[in-house]
């Protein structure tokens, strides 16, 4: 069979995604160095610590990586409780250090991207309640004007907060980040405070830098109802749907901000993003279960037989991602999107390859409805600290010995890398690092 290519426009981004807390190592300023010290929080006890030692300069050798492996674009995020480790005061060093990370970064022709809150906060907002606290609105706006001052010469990019909707229900209603507490009013408090969050920083972003492009990073989920015809079994997907996915940008698109408990009105939030950043991992199934109260009766879960990451945290779903376009496009139509997360957890990659050749594929297919995708990261470029499931699940293109901090290349980084070369996914790749799904892809 000769060989047949998936093309992508041209200038598409192909990129990776880091976050700062998850690479730098030793954030000891900030709500998740301190969760981490509490026993019982992450997994096994395990630790931030080191991470990938970017703090320590090991960033340098990472971007090697990204450029050597093809790619134009690399999302990462700034932490807040480096440059403003105290209200009163701004560490210019941490601030150069970003500095220097965009140059490099632009030197080889990649792309920044660059994330203002990715889940951490520093201390000293978690001492006057979080972002429980309304008046976390204003301080954030004050960080966002001082980074973006200082890194607008390297960056246009922005990502003001990444997955909101996730940060927020693990921290008030799972109980799974910090703070921990599980109280729904509390998180329409956070979410609202968020949305409020967000808003300003887009506004005080193109004052200082008109050109920019702004937007956040929404956690999408797909949900399919479990049994067809069970009227339970809808509501509880509804409510999982709806609960996941919808607030936010219900807020962006009208003002409102719907959750599950109560409409929000904030009126300044309304068209208040420049593109829309999906993450997306997997679609779930969801089931009405009288035993799950704190999921709200609705139980998510993959069905038997589903393709599964290590420990079944995600499940290989790629029509997902075809389906998380669709619906950007439906809601916002006209709007740029950019894929700013997508990726699967598997310490010996024989998941990982099918998984990103799968979900290209798919995302091809929505460009080629014309749909304005313009790039996609994948989750992620090196083994990173995974939150509260600790060093237990490895996502990167690249294995860490968090140790020793010996990087090894797994497959999935040349298959990706041949993918950015290419701008493209062809059936000689699939051949040659997931054969298993040859037939399926390109049947004869
Ligand atoms: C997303 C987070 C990211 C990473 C991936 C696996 O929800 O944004 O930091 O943990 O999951």
């Amino acid at each position: 069979m000769p060989d047949a290519t998936f093309h992508f426009p041209r200038g598409f981004l192909w990129g990776t995604a880091t976050a700062a807390h998850q690479v730098e190592g030793n954030n000891t300023n900030n709500n998740w160095w301190d969760w981490e010290n509490q026993p019982g929080r992450i997994i096994k006890g395990q630790r931030s610590l080191n991470a990938c030692d970017w703090w320590g300069g090991r960033w340098k050798e990472d971007f090697d990586r990204a450029a050597e492996g093809g790619q134009n674009a690399h999302r990462f995020s700034v932490e807040w409780s480096r440059i403003q480790p105290t209200p009163d005061r701004w560490d210019e060093s941490a601030l150069e250090k970003y500095a220097e990370m965009l140059r490099v970064l632009n030197k080889r022709n990649i792309l920044p991207m660059v994330t203002l809150h990715h889940f951490t906060d520093p201390l000293w907002i978690t001492e006057i309640g979080g972002w429980e606290n309304p008046g976390v609105v204003k301080h954030f706006e004050k960080f966002v004007r001082k980074t973006v001052e200082a890194l607008k010469d390297s960056v246009s990019l922005w990502c003001t907060i990444n997955e909101p909707n996730v940060n927020t229900l693990e921290g008030y209603v799972t109980g799974h980040f910090p703070p921990g507490k599980t109280n729904i009013k509390l998180a329409t408090q956070v979410m609202a405070n968020m949305v409020r969050g967000h808003a300003a920083a887009y506004k005080a972003i193109h004052e200082i830098q008109p050109t920019a492009r702004v937007g956040y990073a929404l956690h999408y989920r797909p949900v399919k109802q479990a049994r067809r015809w069970n009227l339970l079994d809808k509501l509880a997907s509804k409510i999982h749907y709806h609960g996941i996915n919808m607030a936010f940008p219900s807020a962006i698109s009208t003002g409102v901000m719907r959750s599950i408990a109560k409409k929000v009105h904030i009126p300044e939030a309304k068209g208040t993003q420049d593109y829309l950043g999906l993450n997306f991992y997997s679609t779930f199934h969801v089931k009405f279960d009288l035993h799950k109260p704190g999921e709200l009766f609705s139980h998510a879960y993959f069905p038997e037989g589903s393709d599964l990451s290590d420990g079944g945290f995600n499940a290989n779903t790629p029509e997902g991602l075809f389906n998380a376009v669709k619906w950007a496009v439906r809601t916002y139509p006209g709007l740029p999107i950019i894929i700013t997360e997508n990726g699967i957890e598997c310490a010996d990659d024989h998941i990982r390859p099918r998984y990103i050749a799968q979900h290209i594929r798919q995302l091809w297919r929505a460009v080629n409805y014309n749909w304005p995708v313009k790039g996609y990261f994948h989750w992620s470029l090196v083994d990173n600290f995974e939150w509260e499931r600790g060093w237990t699940q490895r996502f990167g293109l690249w294995e860490l010995d968090p140790k020793t901090q010996v990087r090894t290349k797994r497959p999935s980084a040349d298959l990706y890398a041949e993918i950015c070369e290419e701008n493209g996914l062809s059936s000689h790749m699939v051949r040659k690092y997931c054969p298993e799904i040859f037939e399926e892809m390109f049947p004869e």
